[in-house]
């Protein structure tokens, strides 16, 4: 009986560290911004990784898309969406 606890209480323990471990160790996590990232970005290419640029520079990449969209007759991203994208970017951009 005693074992059998010992046992249970093993496996919570690793269960415990386990689930602290990070989900991913890709540049992307899943949260909405990055949906919006797959929906927006996708209609022309895959959407690109936060480290190809810099936090000084995504604002302009971003706006650069935008413009991009236009030409292509698509929607532009509405300014929420704009500055979801761009801080979700920024976030996780090359410092
Ligand atoms: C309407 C089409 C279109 C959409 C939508 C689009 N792109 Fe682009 N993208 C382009 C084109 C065309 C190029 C190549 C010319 C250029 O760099 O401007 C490009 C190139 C890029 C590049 C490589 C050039 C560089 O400056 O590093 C990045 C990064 C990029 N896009 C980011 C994005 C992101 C982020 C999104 C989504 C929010 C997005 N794009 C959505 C058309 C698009």
């Amino acid at each position: 009986m005693f074992k059998n606890c010992l046992i249970i209480a093993a496996s919570i323990i690793l269960f415990a560290c386990d689930s602290s471990e990070p989900a991913s160790n890709s540049a992307h996590t899943e949260s909405p911004e990055k949906t919006i990232l797959d929906e927006h970005c996708r209609h022309c290419h895959v959407p690109p990784l936060p480290s190809a640029h810099s936090v000084d520079e995504w604002y302009n990449v971003v706006y650069r898309m935008q413009k991009h969209r236009l030409k292509r007759g698509l929607q532009t991203l509405t300014d929420e969406e704009f500055d979801l994208v761009v801080s979700y970017l920024k976030q996780r951009a090359e410092k």
